[in-house]
C-alpha cells in the first residue's frame, strides 16, 4: 500500500515535456518522429526499443546536446538553449551517463567521482582540479552511497563492469542532478548486478527527489522498476505504460497485465 506521507511530497511538476518533436542527423530521414512525451517530477521513466530505435537521440535531446528539427522541448519548463546561461545552469543539475560511462581510466575512483563537483567550482580551480575540502568530503559520502568504500584510490580501469556503473552513477551524483538520464547502464550486466545497480538508483532518487530517465533494452527489467515505460521503434513512441506494482496501465489499449505486455512487446525489448 501507498503511505500516504511519501505521496505527499510527489509533486506533478512536469520535468520535461515534449510536443511532436521530429530530429535527424543527415537530410535523408528523421531519427524521431512525432514525439510527444510529459515526465512527472520524481519519476523513475524507462525507455524501451530495438537498438537503432532512437533510444539514445531521445536522452540526447533531453541534455541539451541535441535540438529538434520540428517541435518543442521545455526541460524544467525551459526551451534547451546552449547559448543561454540560464539554461547552462539548469544543464549542470542533469546528470548523464552515456553507453560507454564515460568514465577517466587511468585516474581514481574519487578523482573520477570528483568531476561531478567541476561544473560548480571557478574557472581557475575546474581548470587545475583543484577541490575544496568540502567538495572532496561530498564526493567520499556518496562513494559510501554507491558502495564502494576501501575503493577510492582505485584507478578505474581496474574495476568490475557492476563497480565501473557505481562510480559513474556516483559522478553524476556529485553534481547534485535534479535529473538523472542513463544510457543502457545496465544491459550488459548479470542479472544480480544489474538490480543491484537499479537498486541504488532508486534509492539515490528517494533522497535526493530526482527524476530518473532510463534507457533499457530489457522490457522486464523496465517494468520491474519504472513507473512509466515508454516504447520507441523505428523513431516512434508507439506505447507508453503506467506501472503501479503488479498494475499495469496501457494508455492505448486499456488495462493488461503484465505478462500480456511482455508478450506483445518482447520484440521491441530485444536488441
Ligand atoms: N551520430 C549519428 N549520425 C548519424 N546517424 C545517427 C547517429 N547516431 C544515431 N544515428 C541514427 O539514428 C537512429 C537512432 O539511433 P539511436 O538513437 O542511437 O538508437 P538506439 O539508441 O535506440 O540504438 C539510427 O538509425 C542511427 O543509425
Ligand atoms: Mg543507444
Amino acid at each position: 500500500m501507498n503511505d500516504p506521507s511519501t505521496l505527499s511530497v510527489i509533486s506533478t511538476k512536469k520535468i520535461i515535456q515534449m510536443n511532436n518533436v521530429w530530429t535527424s542527423y543527415d537530410s535523408k530521414s528523421y531519427a524521431l518522429e512525432g514525439i510527444n512525451l510529459s515526465i512527472d517530477k520524481g519519476t523513475n521513466y524507462a525507455i524501451v526499443g530495438k537498438s537503432g530505435s532512437g533510444k539514445s537521440t531521445l536522452l540526447k535531446l533531453m541534455n541539451g546536446m541535441m535540438t529538434p528539427s520540428k517541435g518543442t522541448i521545455k526541460i524544467d519548463y525551459q526551451t534547451p538553449n546552449m547559448n543561454d546561461k540560464k539554461f547552462k545552469l539548469l544543464m549542470h543539475k542533469i546528470g548523464y551517463i552515456p553507453q560507454s560511462l564515460g568514465l577517466i581510466k587511468n585516474i581514481t575512483v574519487l578523482e573520477n567521482i570528483l568531476i561531478g563537483a567541476l561544473p560548480r567550482l571557478g574557472k581557475i580551480q575546474s581548470m587545475f582540479k583543484i577541490f575544496p575540502e568540502e567538495e572532496i568530503q561530498e564526493a567520499k559520502n556518496i562513494l559510501k552511497l554507491v558502495g564502494l568504500s576501501g575503493k577510492e584510490e582505485r584507478k578505474a580501469y581496474m574495476l568490475s563492469g557492476g563497480e565501473k556503473r557505481r562510480v559513474a552513477i556516483a559522478r553524476a551524483l556529485m553534481q547534485k542532478p535534479t535529473i538523472l538520464l542513463a544510457d543502457e547502464i545496465v544491459s550488459e550486466l548479470d542479472h544480480v548486478t544489474a538490480r543491484d545497480i537499479m537498486n541504488l538508483i532508486l534509492d539515490a532518487q528517494k533522497r535526493m527527489n530526482l527524476t530518473a530517465i532510463m534507457v533499457h533494452h530489457d522490457m522486464q527489467l523496465a517494468l520491474e522498476y519504472a513507473n512509466r515505460v515508454a516504447v520507441i521503434k523505428e523513431g516512434k513512441k508507439i506505447l507508453e505504460i503506467g506501472v503501479e506494482g503488479e498494475k499495469i496501465i496501457d494508455f492505448q489499449t486499456g488495462d493488461l497485465t503484465s505478462q500480456e505486455i511482455l508478450e506483445m512487446y518482447s520484440d521491441e525489448s530485444k536488441k
